[in-house]
């Protein structure tokens, strides 16, 4: 009688992460947040100022995607679970797609797609030229995230230049801290900022880690 072996759960995580249906299924989850505002919005479920609560929630939206996209890097080192850096691409890429309609709700709804005023606004609000700049920052990281666009790069210089998220991730945060400056209410705006110091905190601890190794190794 054959006994049937379960394998491990770092086994089933594995097999799960590398399942052909894991990324649509990701790609799907990431895509209901848009879908639950859009029906939100068409149903007038937005409260009384629905603009100003569709900007904020793509704000929002795009913030979490960078925080998950900047989470994968730790969590597949500390799982051990290489197969989580097939999901980082695209969660950075739903980081520019919730920017992009953030960026849209505002000109459209904010600004009327005048593009003289929305200049105007970013010289006049500083939270605005910060988000601005953040977005300006991401769309190079967007263009590039193809494997076209590697080949073309040379991987030393695409990793060069996508670590460039880093000073998204922090002007995103000062966007965040300041939009809220003047209505004081700072509590979740110090969540994303934790959740992003541990992120890059972790990182520059590898780095130091990286450069010690090297070093002792040069001195041998
Ligand atoms: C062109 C770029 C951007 C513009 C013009 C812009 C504009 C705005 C505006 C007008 C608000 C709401 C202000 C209010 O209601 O008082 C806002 C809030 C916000 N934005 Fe941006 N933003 C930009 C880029 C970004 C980027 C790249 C991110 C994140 C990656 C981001 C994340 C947020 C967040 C988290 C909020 C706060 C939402 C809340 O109150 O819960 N923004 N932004």
């Amino acid at each position: 009688m054959l006994a049937l072996v379960t394998p491990p759960p770092s086994v089933q995580v594995k097999t799960l992460l590398l399942h052909r249906l894991a990324k649509p299924l990701v790609f799907g989850l990431a895509l209901l947040p848009f879908c639950w505002l859009l029906l939100a919005a068409v149903g007038n479920q937005l409260g009384a100022n629905p603009a100003e609560a569709l900007v904020r929630a793509l704000g929002d939206w795009a913030l979490r995607f960078l925080c998950l996209a900047l989470a994968v890097t730790p969590l597949r080192v500390i799982t051990g679970t290489p197969a989580l850096a097939r999901f980082r691409r695209l969660l950075g890429l739903f980081v520019y797609f919730y920017g992009v309609l953030h960026l849209l709700s505002y000109s459209g709804f904010d600004m009327g797609f005048e593009v003289a005023d929305i200049g105007k606004d970013i010289v006049k609000r500083p939270f605005i030229l910060v988000g601005f700049s953040a977005f300006v920052l991401l769309t190079p990281l967007a263009l590039t995230s193809f494997n076209r666009a590697i080949k073309l790069l040379g991987a030393k210089r695409w990793q060069r230049l996508h670590k460039l998220i880093y000073v998204v991730a922090v002007l995103a945060v000062l966007h965040f801290f300041w939009m809220r400056a003047g209505k004081n209410n700072f509590s979740d705006v110090y969540v994303y900022a934790t959740i992003l110091a541990l992120l890059l905190g972790w990182r520059g601890v590898q780095y130091l880690k990286k450069k010690a190794s090297l070093a002792s190794a040069r001195r041998c």
